[in-house]
């Protein structure tokens, strides 16, 4: 069970009163381990390729916000049967359980007796893969789970919030061979896929610098105080002090900086900025004896890293989800021969665009897209904008997931990005608790980046 399930389990019985005290006194951040370790005697997982499924055979775990989208999508796509659902909140399971029958007039199996009732669906062995959609400590004891139990995991992001979490996911999916996949689903968007497209293709020339963030006014998810993703996301404020969520911005920029396949993060340093709005917004929505105006909010509204690769590009990647501002991921990446930004999209290509002093931008990067237009948005991009989901991105990811499992191909994201996009987060807390000091970023590969290919173009 991992560590802070059971602070969660401590705070809860040490009620409202003692949550702030509890909190601090917990703020301690231990160095992690970050020198490679030796294998458990398991094949790698890089391009790892499973048997063809005919069908898919699908189970739930959490049907909350997101998960109850992913059901949406499976309802969407050809060959997938959906088969079991999970949710402790059994109103939730059940909500979902009724969207499948009406849709498939098939019914499909519950679980709502507790937190480890997913267990029991585990057991089952007419399930293929797994959807994991649960709050953050949840996820690697259910992946790890689900593996040993012959599924392949797909969790949500980030798929783990310590070292130990990703490496014992990276065992996992070598000694079982099975697939363990971080939905990163922010790689799948339109732009980021055409920026991957125009990378492979070297329209930016040697790639030096990427930026990459996760910038949200999330504020408001402090009023879902009983359920919902604020019930829990706002106790990590409390409790943590980092780049909570680091993967929307960084899965893009890895993918185009070749992370894994040819290069590796090397070492990162990490500051946070004091934390104030969180406290401020209590104080102005809640009650003052409202348990959230008893938390000591400790995550630095604003969080910054810097990250050095092995063959020597830099990154900088933020966080913050509570500043009163736009949203945005960067998702800048800077070449010998041009740069891509977003938010809004804008570049400049050398010899190509009007000027290296002036954006290109707005409707005049409309050439840019029907030239760069990834073959993956081209087939599905139209059908992913009617089903939705963050602009389509979730139904291409969707759809990409149940073709590589039909046709027995790896897939785009492996173990060792869910492992090394997601460990961001607990170097980044170790390095803000140390004056920056710089981490190592583990090899969750244990070398095999070195001969493993770039992420191709699918046609
Ligand atoms: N990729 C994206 O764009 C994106 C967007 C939103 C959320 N997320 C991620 O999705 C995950 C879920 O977030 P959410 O917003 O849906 O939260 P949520 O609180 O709405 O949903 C979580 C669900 O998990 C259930 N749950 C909790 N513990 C459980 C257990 N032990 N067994 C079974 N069910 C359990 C809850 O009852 C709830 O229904 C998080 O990891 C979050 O980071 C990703």
């Amino acid at each position: 069970m991992p560590k802070k399930i059971d602070r969660r389990e401590f705070l809860a019985a040490a009620g409202a009163a003692g949550v702030a005290l509890a909190a601090t006194s917990m703020a301690t951040v231990q160095k992690p381990q970050t020198a490679r370790r030796p294998s458990k005697g398991a094949k790698s997982a890089a391009g790892l390729v499973a048997p063809k499924l005919d069908r898919v055979r699908v189970g739930f775990i959490g049907v909350g916000a997101r998960g109850s989208g992913h059901v949406g999508h499976m309802l969407n796509i050809e060959g997938v049967d959906v088969v079991a659902i999970c949710d402790n909140y059994a109103p939730s399971a059940e909500r979902a359980a009724k969207r499948v029958a009406e849709k498939t007039g098939k019914a499909s199996a519950t679980y709502t007796n507790g937190d480890r009732d997913y267990k029991r669906m585990l057991d089952r062995d007419d399930i293929d893969i797994v959807f994991i959609s649960t709050p953050w400590d949840w996820h690697v004891p259910m992946a790890v789970d689900a593996m040993k139990a012959g599924k392949h995991a797909f969790l949500e992001v980030p798929a783990a919030t310590t070292v130990e979490g990703c490496w014992e996911l990276v065992d996992t999916a070598e000694v079982t061979q099975k697939h363990c996949m971080m939905m990163e689903n922010v790689n799948y968007g339109r732009e980021e896929l055409m920026v991957l497209n125009m990378c492979r293709l070297g329209v930016f020339g040697e790639l030096l610098h990427g930026e990459a963030a996760y910038i949200h006014d999330l504020r408001g998810q402090m009023h879902e105080v009983e359920r919902g993703t604020g019930s829990w996301r706002t106790l990590e404020y409390a409790e943590r002090n980092g780049n909570l969520y680091p993967t929307h911005g960084l899965g893009p920029v890895a993918q185009y900086m070749d992370i894994n396949r040819g290069d590796r993060l090397d070492y990162m340093s990490s500051v946070s900025s004091p934390s104030r709005v969180r406290e401020i917004y209590a104080k102005k929505n809640f009650p003052p004896d409202h348990k959230w105006n008893k938390l000591k909010f400790q995550c630095g509204d604003i969080n910054t890293s810097i990250v050095k690769t092995v063959n020597g590009k830099t990154l900088m990647i933020q966080w913050d989800e509570q500043l009163p501002r736009p949203y945005t991921r960067h998702n800048l990446v800077q070449g010998t021969k041009g740069i891509w930004a977003g938010f809004p999209d804008r570049t400049v290509i050398e010899g190509k665009t009007k000027s290296t002093h002036e954006w290109t931008e707005g409707g005049e990067l409309d050439a840019l897209f029907s030239e760069y237009e990834h073959p993956l948005w081209k087939r599905v991009g139209e059908e992913a904008k009617r089903q939705g989901g963050h602009g389509g991105m979730d139904f291409v990811m969707m759809w990409r997931i149940i073709y590589c499992l039909r046709n027995g191909l790896p897939l785009d994201q492996d173990v060792y990005d869910a492992a090394t996009w997601s460990v961001i987060t607990p170097l980044s807390e170790w390095s803000v608790k140390n004056r920056g000091q710089s981490m190592d970023v583990p090899d969750f590969t244990r070398g095999k980046w070195k001969t493993m290919k770039p992420l191709g173009i699918v046609s």
